[in-house]
């Protein structure tokens, strides 16, 4: 970055202000970033925060789908990604016409699927959630009604242990980033780390490793939490603590979770866990964002109108806080 950090955060502050524009960014944006943004948090916090706003534009700090699903709830606002090209290898995994094919084999069953999603699945979905509300929103669906759930599987095993049902069908897809923070890494941070507590995002690889140690009586359960980054930040900002925590998650996150509880050792479990989408948003990007008013999100009107129902009972569902479960 050519300018110095104040000029910058001048310069940025003062474009917002001129376009009525609100900066919000995801928990895994680097710092920098999420320190000039108005609002920082996860999936299902920031879309509400989106769809509330009074603001005329938005700028998304955050990967496409996120941007996308701020246009769906507030088609008359003007939304901006910094970087068009900042996508998610999640979202990449289900099309619509594979849900299409996936729902013609289940007739009946209610399609869930998680915000990690093009507009076009959306459009073919009956509610979305995020990872801070997924097991809330399963609840909400008849005990006897089977259920398609995509993309993630690993949320998706996480919600058929959370409700305890069977009749939920899982799309095998997954994050490269949180399928990368695998069990032997878990196991490696843990044998350097013998008393820390553990955050596990339930995208992670490692996620079931983190319960079988609780269900084994290896660890004490009040040890491990399995949480969205929403819920991570809820649990950091009650915790003023001096403990180690090992953060199985992307690690931008560390940057809120220290600011949050300075005295508590916040530890990733994974140093590579690193979304090359999510960093994609740097300073130049944003600044030049703002100057330019690029990138503008647009969806489909048709897709959108057809998507909207499913994204507002997501909002509509789970806690309204900065945290999720
Ligand atoms: P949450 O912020 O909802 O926990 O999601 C994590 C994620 O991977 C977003 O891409
Ligand atoms: Fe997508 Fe994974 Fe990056 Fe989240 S961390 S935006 S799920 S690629």
């Amino acid at each position: 970055m050519a300018v110095d950090h104040t000029a910058w955060a001048n310069e940025v502050r003062r474009l917002a202000k001129e376009r009525d524009a609100l900066i919000i960014a995801h928990n895994y944006q680097v710092p920098q970033i999420q320190d000039i943004a108005d609002h920082v948090g996860d999936s299902l916090y920031l879309s509400r925060i989106a769809a509330t706003a009074p603001h005329s534009e938005i700028v998304f700090c955050g990967v496409h789908f996120m941007a996308e699903t701020a246009k769906i709830l507030s088609p008359d606002k003007r939304v901006l990604l910094p970087d068009a090209e900042a996508g998610c290898s999640l979202a990449d995994t289900i099309t619509a016409d594979q849900l299409r094919e996936w729902k013609a084999e289940h007739p009946g069953a209610a399609v869930v699927a998680y915000v990690n999603t093009s507009a076009a699945v959306k459009a073919e979905t009956d509610i979305c959630c995020t990872s801070s509300n997924a097991a809330d929103v399963i609840r909400t669906i008849p005990a006897d009604q089977d259920i398609l759930f995509l993309p993630d599987r690993h949320l998706g095993e996480h919600v058929r242990r959370m409700t305890g049902r069977d009749n939920i069908h899982l799309w095998q897809g997954q994050c490269h980033v949180h399928e990368g923070i695998t069990p032997t890494k878990l196991l490696g941070a843990l044998a350097d780390n013998p008393d820390a507590d553990v955050l596990v995002h339930p995208e992670c690889a490692c996620a079931n490793t983190a319960l079988s140690l609780v269900g084994s009586g290896q660890i004490a359960s009040e040890r491990v939490r399995i949480t969205s980054t929403g819920g991570m930040t809820t649990i950091a900002g009650g915790r003023p603590g001096t403990r180690t925590v090992l953060v199985a998650t992307e690690t931008g996150m560390l940057h809120q979770l220290r600011k949050l509880s300075p005295t508590t050792r916040w530890e990733p479990v994974d140093d590579d866990a690193i979304c090359p989408y999510m960093k994609m948003t740097d300073a130049d990007a944003l600044l030049h964002s703002l100057r330019t008013g690029t990138v503008e999100i647009e969806v489909d009107p048709v897709i959108a109108d057809r998507a909207r129902a499913s994204v507002e009972k997501m909002i509509a569902i789970g806690s309204p806080s900065r945290g999720g479960e």
